[in-house]
């Protein structure tokens, strides 16, 4: 909860909406967000596991990588990183120690995730971290109030 400022702070930022697509946008929806994403690491076997990204040394919270159970085995990944840290090769970091660990001992075979055909960081990072262009979903993604296209990226535990 300590980090729900400083989340919000990020998410307001229009041009991180616009590609995040799932953000809360109000201080209140925020809490409520944290709260849930808390009360999921108390479950056994949690459908939506939400890992904060905490600079070293400095516990300071600089982001957050998503990992959502959609059927046993199959997970989807999302990632935001705060504005003022872009480029310095944290998503990438960060998001391969999960798709790592998701594979190893989260008893992942398949991760994908999705971003809007114009995000071309998110694009970049899927990449980076080996995941496969699968295909378009269509009028998958609102982003300001427009529907858009989505690319699907996918990786199996064969790609590793
Ligand atoms: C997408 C996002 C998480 C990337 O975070 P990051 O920590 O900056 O990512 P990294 O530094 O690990 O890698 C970014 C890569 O994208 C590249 N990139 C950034 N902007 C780019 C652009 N406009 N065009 C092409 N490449 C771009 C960088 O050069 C880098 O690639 P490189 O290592 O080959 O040089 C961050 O931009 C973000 O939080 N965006 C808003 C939320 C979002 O879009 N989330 C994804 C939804 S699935």
């Amino acid at each position: 909860m300590a980090d729900a400022a400083a989340f919000f702070d990020h998410a307001r930022i229009p041009e991180v909406a616009k590609n995040a697509g799932f953000l809360p946008n109000s201080i209140s929806e925020t809490k409520a967000y944290l709260r849930r994403s808390v009360s999921e690491w108390r479950q056994r076997r949690p459908e939506r596991m939400t890992f904060s990204i905490i600079l070293k040394g400095q516990r300071r919270w600089i982001g957050s990588i998503e990992l959502r159970w959609l059927n046993p085995g199959i997970g989807e990944i999302g990632f935001f990183i705060h504005h003022n840290q872009w480029g310095k090769g944290f998503a990438t970091e960060a998001a391969s120690a999960v798709v790592r660990w998701a594979f190893a001992k989260g008893k992942a075979h398949r991760l994908q995730g999705s971003c809007w055909t114009k995000n071309a960081a998110s694009i970049r990072v899927m990449k980076k971290l080996g995941f496969r262009k699968e295909g378009i979903l269509r009028g998958y993604a609102k982003v300001v109030k427009q529907l858009q296209d989505d690319i699907l990226f996918g990786k199996t535990i064969a790609d590793r």
